[in-house]
């Protein structure tokens, strides 16, 4: 079989009689692909999987683990993937849909994907560039950019290297001055929006048999940019300690009045999973909920936010949006939260695996990866935009 007869035949679907044709000579048959032949390169990475594998080949075990890693047995972790693989598409058939437009418009900001970047810590631990090259990419494809306050550089050189929406994750300071400047400082550097993390509290046991700290001079930069007057000469054990009675870890609902005192800008809370707490994220009129379990990274134990979607989605009777995160591996995933009633999606781990591969370029790409599934998965499904997705493609239990 020559090459052309060889591609007819994959085309035609024919790869078994492929693998079965005896080859000519040993040069062409080492040309065939074969799951182990085939090495993967950010060049041919196909999937988030293999920026996955990338990732964790390139960086030092400890930090990969950080990353990819959940809380305690990890449960929560595996659930957000398992869970995503259970929910089953049963698509109609010959729909006349030629074209797919996978843009939407989220808080009033136009995207060209339902794929958000959810904000991640430490990313300059990650690729030399970190959240500067995460910026640049968002901005490049056309989504909105979340940007931890941890995230190794400040609000203003985020914005200096990125003209695209951004909007800023707060982890709450004991001392609210120290927050309330930073929220200024937000504003003035043109983010669009504040997301408050109120499920609080990692513990990996993989973080913790490796002893993963940030290193004290990032630390340092990271404290002294939120806005912290850092104490000259700390040893490294006293930096962590100074930095530990820093974080107020116990704020209730009040947060948000407190926020919407100084702020105009529209408020998110990220962590929500109970249909209850979603209806007072309304009353209190916050402008976004993200149905989140943080990866996996929080309570171990809890369901995926998957399967808390409907729940949620049904609570807040489209009074506010509603966004999901948390094992969003494929555009098929990002369909099934679409269809299940979120109206954009939010990843973690697939960007930093894709930024820790390959910078800039990295991200850009897995983004382009999930909006060709996603586009895919829209044709198959008759949908031409993203309106056009609802329910009924999901198969329900019988
Ligand atoms: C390395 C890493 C760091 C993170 N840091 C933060 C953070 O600083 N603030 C936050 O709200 N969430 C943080 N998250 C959670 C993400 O915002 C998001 O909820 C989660 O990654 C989504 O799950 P996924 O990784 O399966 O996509 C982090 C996640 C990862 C993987």
């Amino acid at each position: 079989m020559n090459r052309r007869e060889f591609s007819q035949a994959v085309a035609l679907g024919a790869s078994a009689l492929v693998a079965q044709a005896p080859a000519e000579d040993e040069s062409k048959a080492a040309e065939l692909p074969t799951k182990s032949a085939v090495k993967v390169g950010a060049a041919n990475a196909a999937c988030v999987a293999d920026y996955q594998q990338l990732a964790e080949a390139i960086l030092p075990s400890a930090t990969a683990n950080y990353v990819s890693h959940g809380s305690t047995d990890q449960q929560t972790l595996r659930e957000n993937v398992a869970a995503f693989q259970r929910i089953k598409l049963l698509p109609p058939l010959l729909h006349g849909v030629d074209k797919v437009d996978p843009s939407t418009t989220v808080l009033g900001q136009k995207i060209k994907l339902p794929v958000l970047l959810a904000p991640t810590a430490g990313q300059n631990l990650y690729h030399p560039d970190g959240i500067l090259a995460t910026a640049r990419a968002a901005a490049a494809v056309g989504t909105i950019l979340g940007v931890s306050s941890s995230c190794g550089h400040t609000p203003e050189q985020i914005a200096a290297v990125s003209t695209g929406p951004k909007w800023f994750q707060l982890y709450v300071p004991k001392d609210r001055n120290v927050g309330r400047r930073l929220i200024e400082r937000v504003e003035q550097a043109g983010f669009q929006a504040v997301i408050v993390t109120v499920d609080l509290g990692e513990r990996k046991d993989a973080d913790l048999r490796n002893r993963f700290s940030l290193p004290p001079d990032l630390l340092r930069n990271h404290l002294q940019g939120y806005g912290f007057q850092v104490p000259k000469n700390l040893s490294e054990a006293e930096l962590a300690a100074f930095n530990l009675r820093l974080w107020d870890t116990g704020f209730t609902w009040d947060i948000f009045a407190w926020l919407r005192s100084i702020t105009k800008l529209p408020l998110l809370i990220k962590g929500v999973l109970r249909a209850d707490d979603a209806k007072r994220a309304v009353d209190l009129g916050l402008q976004g909920i993200v149905v989140s379990n943080h990866g996996g990274r929080r309570l171990d134990g809890v369901p995926a936010s998957i399967d808390c979607l409907e729940k949620v989605a049904n609570a807040v009777e489209g009074r506010t949006t509603v966004l999901l995160d948390s094992g969003i591996r494929r555009g098929t995933d990002v369909f099934k939260a679409l269809a299940l009633g979120a109206q954009g999606v939010l990843i973690g781990r697939p960007y930093v695996w894709a930024l820790a591969a390959n910078g800039e370029a990295g991200v850009r790409h897995v983004l382009q990866l999930l909006e060709e599934e996603l586009i895919s998965a829209m044709h198959a499904c008759g949908c031409a935009s993203i309106a056009e997705i609802s329910p009924e493609v999901i198969l329900k239990n019988s």
